[in-house]
């Protein structure tokens, strides 16, 4: 099926059993004229589909995941058949080290960032806080640690800091030092143990809400999630053709300010340090402008639909031509 952008632009479309993606109207908007677009956080292809069937001639994936590339084949058969699609094992931080994508520039990249419904759903992956699941976390085998490793291992300071600055808790160095108590006579195993040490500190009206965020510092730690973002920024900048588009999706208020940051940054004529009272750059440094004053985010229907939606937030920015 090939349909203009506009044609496509309710939500649900694109959902499936895999995940259900976020702001797919927007970000047909964004990257539906490309002409070659890297998709840099594939899951289960749901993007890549819409892209594809918005009348994108190519598309090319990547995931640190394995699943995800197996569904998002399967899914994408036919484009793959045709030449339309393709899909490659990788962490997008690492774009350069993807021996398939050396020397290519794309119009349009994509990161829709965090984790699919297919990951937390299966509770062997241990990305869940349900009873009794392992504490693994990892995306793909490039994580060295799993979650249970790093709860046991990390000292006082390192989970303090998982805790304060990728979960945004305000008890961070209690629940650190509670982890460090009780793995001293049982070392964590499974979402119980952590769940124990959350309620331990934050007390039994600690709820859903807390575990989510708490669980996600410790996978955003497992994955190397921020660093990897600060990473990939500038070498997926530096993958973009003039007049190329970066869209990206965060589900973090960490991510979202980084990715806020640096498209600021990027688009600064005036490159002298700023406590500089005169500019002696000369100006016109701009490597390109933010196509999004305000993140886009998901309206009521979207919301009421798929709740993980609610809490999306999507900037791009544009490469000079
Ligand atoms: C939110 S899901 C993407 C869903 C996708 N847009 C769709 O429509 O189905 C994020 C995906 O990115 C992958 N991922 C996360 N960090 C990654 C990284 N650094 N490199 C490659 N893939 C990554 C995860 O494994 C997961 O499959």
């Amino acid at each position: 099926m090939i349909a203009r952008s506009r044609d496509l632009h309710e939500p649900g479309d694109w959902d499936s059993e895999y995940h259900a993606p976020a702001l797919v109207g927007p970000l047909l908007e964004l990257l539906g004229r490309s002409r070659l677009v890297l998709d840099g956080t594939l899951g289960g292809g749901g993007h890549s589909a819409a892209l594809l069937d918005a009348g994108v001639p190519r598309v090319v994936g990547v995931d640190r995941d394995p699943e995800a590339l197996a569904a998002a084949t399967s899914r994408l058969a036919a484009a793959v058949a045709n030449g339309r699609f393709a899909a490659w094992r990788g962490n997008y931080a690492d774009v350069d080290a993807i021996p398939a994508l050396d020397g290519l520039l794309f119009d349009g990249i994509l990161l829709d960032l965090g984790i699919s419904s297919h990951q937390i759903d299966d509770a062997s992956r241990g990305f869940s806080f349900r009873e009794g699941a392992p504490l693994d976390m990892r995306m793909g085998d490039d994580a060295e640690r799993t979650a249970a490793e790093l709860l046991n291992e990390a000292d006082e300071r390192e989970l303090d800091h998982i805790f304060r600055d990728y979960g945004d808790e305000p008890r961070a160095a209690r629940l650190a030092r509670e982890v460090v108590r009780r793995r001293a006579s049982r070392p964590f195993a499974s979402s119980d143990d952590l769940v124990g040490a959350i309620r331990g500190t934050l007390g039994p009206r600690s709820g859903a809400s807390e575990f989510a965020r708490l669980f996600q510092a410790v996978r955003i730690a497992v994955n190397h999630e921020l660093t990897g973002l600060e990473r990939a920024l500038p070498a997926l900048r530096d993958r973009l053709s003039p007049g190329g588009v970066l869209a990206i999706i965060a589900y973090h208020s960490g991510e979202d300010r980084m990715v806020k940051h640096a498209f600021r940054e990027w688009s600064r004529d005036c490159v002298c340090p700023q406590r500089q009272p005169v500019c002696t750059c000369g100006g016109a440094n701009a490597l390109g402008e933010v196509l999004t004053r305000r993140a886009i985010v998901a309206d009521e229907n979207e919301v009421a639909r798929n709740a993980r939606a609610r809490s999306a937030r999507l900037r791009a920015w544009r490469r000079g031509a």
